[in-house]
């Protein structure tokens, strides 16, 4: 069966990072057969500048028509300005709404070829291999009512609301359960239920659930603690499983731990199979068209969707497989060349890691 793949290229570098996400499907097909077909649709910026919406009905619909979705990356200074309601953001943030994608798996993991990049010492991350498990759809990301109004005295008032359904706590935890049988069965869930009712019913559910799952070891860990430890000593933690926005914060974390967020990719998905793939890195406005961007995590981002959305496993492992042939072999782009050493352009990086595949 022919796997339909909509790319969203979106801002910045992201034209260039999937394109060489193109080009290594391709090569999938050439030489291991693999049958696909591509659309291609505008997200973000580059849909605002097109028609005036950063998810256009167009783009919906292509989306609701896949089998699986490949991001670049959205935003840039150029659509900073305008009203919130349709910032680039906002078209990613209404996409991951309207294919209910709910669970975003950010995998924060340390190549061995990359143990000095990291800002931690290289005995405290390296062999790190941790799992994120962030909900993507509820929270504070959606919650009503929200807004900035203007009071009675002129000054202004912000406010957005932190709100979950039980039923939206039970099915991410459950993945975050299933996750950790998978792996080493440990399970940290991550809530600030000494402050926040909210997070007081997230800890509640996961007790409940914890019967259901008697291999699996439960820790329960306050935000702020989760941040300082992540960053003590990260080797403690395998999943990780949390709200949208401390999942959005602790990811950007784990990723620096890792070396370079350049490295990291991202699935979001929906519960049946479907779902969208990103790196977990910005659009990267400052580098964009200079051949200089890493394709490694959105060419990661292809592996999670052969992986997990195409079920093509076979072909995640020669991806993986291609990428530490490559670092092995002491090929780097400039984020992650360490002084001294040369490196690849974007395009360069991505032919050598073509060639690698076996
Ligand atoms: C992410 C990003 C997004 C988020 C932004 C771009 C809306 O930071 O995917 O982590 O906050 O979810
Ligand atoms: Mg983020």
């Amino acid at each position: 069966m022919t796997d339909k793949i909509l790319l969203l290229s979106g801002d910045g570098i992201g034209p260039e990072i999937v394109s060489s996400a193109e080009r290594l499907l391709n090569s999938l097909a050439t030489n291991f057969g693999y049958e696909f077909e591509v659309n291609y649709g505008l997200l973000g910026g580059a849909a605002i500048d097109q028609f005036g919406d950063s998810f256009p009905e167009e783009t919906c619909r292509l989306a609701e028509d896949c089998d699986a979705i490949l991001l670049g990356a959205v935003g840039g200074p150029k659509w900073d300005k305008i009203e919130r309601a349709i910032r680039p953001e906002r078209g990613l943030l209404r996409l991951r709404a309207q294919l209910g994608l709910f669970c975003n798996l950010r995998p924060a993991v340390l190549l061995p070829a990359l143990k000095n990049a990291s800002s931690l010492k290289a005995d405290l991350v390296s062999g790190l291999d941790l799992m994120i498990i962030r909900e993507l759809t509820g929270g504070i990301y959606f919650g009503q009512p929200r807004g900035i109004e203007v009071k009675e005295n002129g000054k202004r008032r912000g406010f957005n609301t932190l709100v979950y359904e039980e039923e939206e706590i039970e099915r991410i935890v459950k993945l975050g359960f299933e996750t950790a049988m998978k792996r080493s069965g440990r399970l940290c869930s991550v809530d600030k239920a000494n402050v926040l009712e909210v997070t007081e019913l997230w800890r509640d559910v996961v007790d409940k659930m914890a019967s259901d799952y008697p291999q699996v070891t439960v820790e329960h860990l306050y935000v702020d603690n989760a941040a300082m430890q992540l960053v003590r000593a990260p080797k403690q933690f395998d999943v990780m499983v949390t709200t949208n926005l401390f999942g959005d914060i602790l990811s950007d974390l784990a990723a620096m731990l890792t070396g370079s967020i350049g490295m990291l990719p991202s699935a979001s998905l929906d519960g049946n199979n479907k779902g969208l793939f990103e790196p977990v890195h910005g659009s990267a406005p400052d580098i964009a068209g200079k051949n200089i961007a890493n394709p490694i995590a959105t060419i990661m981002s292809v592996s999670m969707m052969l992986k997990y959305s195409l079920n093509k496993p076979e072909l995640a492992l020669k991806i993986d497989a291609a990428v530490d042939s490559v670092l092995n072999q002491g090929l780097r782009t400039a984020d992650i060349a360490s002084g001294g050493e040369s490196s690849l352009g974007t395009i360069e990086m991505t032919d050598a890691i073509i060639d690698a595949l076996v």
